[in-house]
C-alpha cells in the first residue's frame, strides 16, 4: 500500500466543451511561412494546443458565467466595483482599488505616479510591459534578482529571491531618493515561474523599510507562488494558500495585477494601494487612460466575474491541481531528456533553447527558431522568451539575456492530461531531429515589444 502513488486530480468537471480543428503538416508550413515564423502571427484557428500565453484563456467556472450575467452596467458605481473592491481587501489585504482592462493599464499609471526622470527601479528580473512602462516614465530597471535565477539548471526551490546585496549597491550608487521603489513580482515569469520566498520577502520588507522605499508587488501569479510557499518552505505546509496570499501581500505597500492569469478571468486588471495619496492621484489618472475609476475599462460583468474568479483562485484543491499539471508536463518531458528550467515553475514549462539547440548563435534566435518547429510537428503554440523578447536598449543595442527560452504556457482550466502527453511527445520528436535545425534571420522589426509582430526568414 505504502508505495500507491498519491495523484492530484481536477477538482472540477466538464460542462461545455470548444471543439479544435486537426492540421495536416503542409497546412502547418503554410501557416508558419505566412506568420512570418512568428507563433504570435498564427491564426488561432490554425493552431491544436496553444500554450502560447496563460493570459486570458482560463477557462471560467459556471459561477462566474452566472456572475457575467448579474453585470450592473452603470456608467459609475457599478454594483459590481464595490463586490470586487471587497474581495481585494478581503482576500488580498489592499486597501484601495484602481480596476483597469488589464495589468499593464496598471503599470501606466502606477509608473506614471511614482517615477521621475532618471530615477532607477530595481527589480527581481524584467517583464516585458512592465520595465517598458517604467522606461516611457523616464525611469531605468535594474535587476537585483539573485544569480541563481539565470542559470537554468540550478535547482535552488526559491529562484524568485531578490538579492539584498544587489540592492543596497543599488542604494549606495544611487541613493535611496532616486529609487521610488522595488518591483517585486511573485512566479518570476521570465525567469520561468519561479517563486520568491516568504523569508527573502520579509527581509527585503525590512530593509526598505529602513531606507524608505516602497516594496510594488506585481502579483500576477502571486496564488501559484504561495503555493511553492506551502509545499516548500518551512512552517508553511499548514497554512492555507488564501493565508500565504494574505501574508505575501502584507509585506509590500502595493500592487499590479493581470487578472488574466491568476484570477481566472478573459480580460481584467487592477492597481490596488495602501497609500491614500497614492491611490488619490491613480484615481485621477484612470479616467484618463482607463476609465471612471468604479470601471477602469471594464464592463460590470467582467469585474464580478474577476471578483469571483479571486476567490477560485485562492483555493487549495484547485492550485494543487493547476500547478500539479504543470510539473506533470515537465516531468514528462525530463523523461525524454529534453533541457528544461528546473525547478519546474507553475504557469509553465520553459525549455532551454541554448542547450536544445547548441549551435544556432543567439543572433539567429535560438528559442523562436525552436518554437516554429514546435508548431510545424503538431500544431502546439509556444513563445519566444529570449533574445527577441528582450528586446533592445534605449541606445539601439539589443539586450542579449542569458535566458533563451521557449514558453509551454499552460492556461488553467483548459487543457486535459492527454493533452499533455502529446505536447510532451511533440517536443521529444523534434529533440530527436535538433541537429538539423537552422536558424533564422529577422526581415522586420517594430519599434516596442518587437516580439509581438517581428517577421523572419529561415537561413
Ligand atoms: N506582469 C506579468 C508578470 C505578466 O506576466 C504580464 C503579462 C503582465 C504583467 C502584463 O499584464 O498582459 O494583463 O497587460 N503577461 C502575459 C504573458 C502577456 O503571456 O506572460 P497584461
Amino acid at each position: 500500500m505504502k508505495n500507491i502513488k498519491h495523484s492530484w486530480a481536477e477538482p472540477y468537471k466538464i460542462k461545455m466543451v470548444e471543439l479544435l480543428k486537426m492540421t495536416t503538416p503542409a497546412q502547418r508550413k503554410k501557416a508558419m511561412q505566412d506568420a512570418g515564423y512568428n507563433t504570435f502571427l498564427l491564426k488561432s484557428e490554425d493552431v491544436y494546443i496553444d500554450l502560447l500565453t496563460d493570459s486570458g484563456t482560463s477557462a471560467m467556472s459556471d459561477r462566474q458565467w452566472a456572475g457575467m450575467m448579474m453585470g450592473d452596467e452603470a456608467y459609475a458605481g457599478s454594483r459590481n466595483f464595490y463586490h470586487l473592491e471587497s474581495v481585494v481587501k478581503d482576500i488580498y489585504g489592499y486597501k484601495y482599488l484602481i480596476p483597469t482592462h488589464q495589468g499593464r493599464g496598471a503599470e501606466n499609471i502606477l509608473s506614471k505616479i511614482l517615477i521621475k526622470k532618471g530615477d532607477i527601479i530595481p527589480g527581481n528580473m524584467y517583464f516585458t510591459t512592465t520595465r517598458l512602462h517604467q522606461e516611457l516614465a523616464g525611469g531605468k530597471f535594474e535587476d537585483i534578482i539573485i544569480d541563481e535565477a539565470h542559470d537554468p539548471e540550478n535547482d535552488f526551490p526559491f529562484k524568485g529571491n531578490i538579492d539584498l546585496n544587489k540592492l543596497d549597491k543599488l542604494i549606495k550608487k544611487y541613493g535611496a531618493k532616486r529609487i521610488p521603489y522595488v518591483s517585486m513580482a511573485t512566479s518570476v515569469n521570465m525567469a520561468g515561474g519561479q517563486p520568491i520566498s516568504m523569508k527573502n520577502l520579509k527581509e527585503l520588507r525590512a530593509f526598505t523599510k529602513k531606507h524608505g522605499i516602497r516594496v510594488i508587488h506585481d502579483m500576477t501569479r502571486v496564488a501559484e507562488n504561495a503555493y511553492f510557499i506551502q509545499q516548500k518552505e518551512k512552517g508553511y505546509k499548514d497554512k492555507t494558500i488564501r493565508e500565504i496570499v494574505k501574508e505575501i501581500n502584507s509585506y509590500t505597500d502595493g500592487a499590479t495585477m493581470s487578472a488574466k492569469k491568476d484570477a481566472l478571468v478573459n480580460i481584467g486588471g487592477f492597481l490596488a494601494v495602501n497609500d491614500w495619496d497614492v491611490f488619490e492621484e491613480a484615481r485621477n489618472m484612470v479616467v484618463v487612460y482607463e476609465g471612471l475609476h468604479t470601471y477602469g475599462g471594464l464592463a460590470g460583468r467582467d469585474m464580478e466575474a474577476m471578483a469571483i474568479g479571486i476567490g477560485e483562485s485562492v483555493n487549495d484543491d484547485h492550485i494543487k491541481a493547476r500547478v500539479g499539471q504543470v510539473i506533470y508536463l515537465g516531468e514528462k518531458m525530463l523523461e525524454y531528456n529534453v533541457p528544461i528550467v528546473t525547478p519546474i515553475g507553475g504557469h509553465g514549462i520553459f525549455v532551454d533553447a541554448k542547450k536544445f539547440l547548441p549551435h544556432i548563435s543567439q543572433d539567429q534566435f535560438p528559442a523562436q527558431t525552436l518554437a516554429a518547429e514546435v508548431y510545424l510537428d503538431a500544431g502546439i503554440r509556444t513563445m519566444e522568451r529570449g533574445v527577441v523578447s528582450a528586446g533592445r536598449k534605449a541606445n539601439g543595442e539589443n539586450y542579449y539575456p542569458k535566458l533563451e527560452l521557449v514558453r509551454f504556457t499552460i492556461p488553467r482550466r483548459v487543457y486535459t492530461q492527454a493533452h499533455m502527453d502529446v505536447i510532451a511527445e511533440s517536443v521529444a520528436r523534434v529533440y530527436e531531429r535538433r541537429n538539423k535545425i537552422k536558424g533564422m534571420k529577422m526581415i522586420y522589426e517594430p519599434k516596442y515589444l518587437r516580439f509581438f509582430q517581428a517577421k523572419f526568414e529561415k537561413l
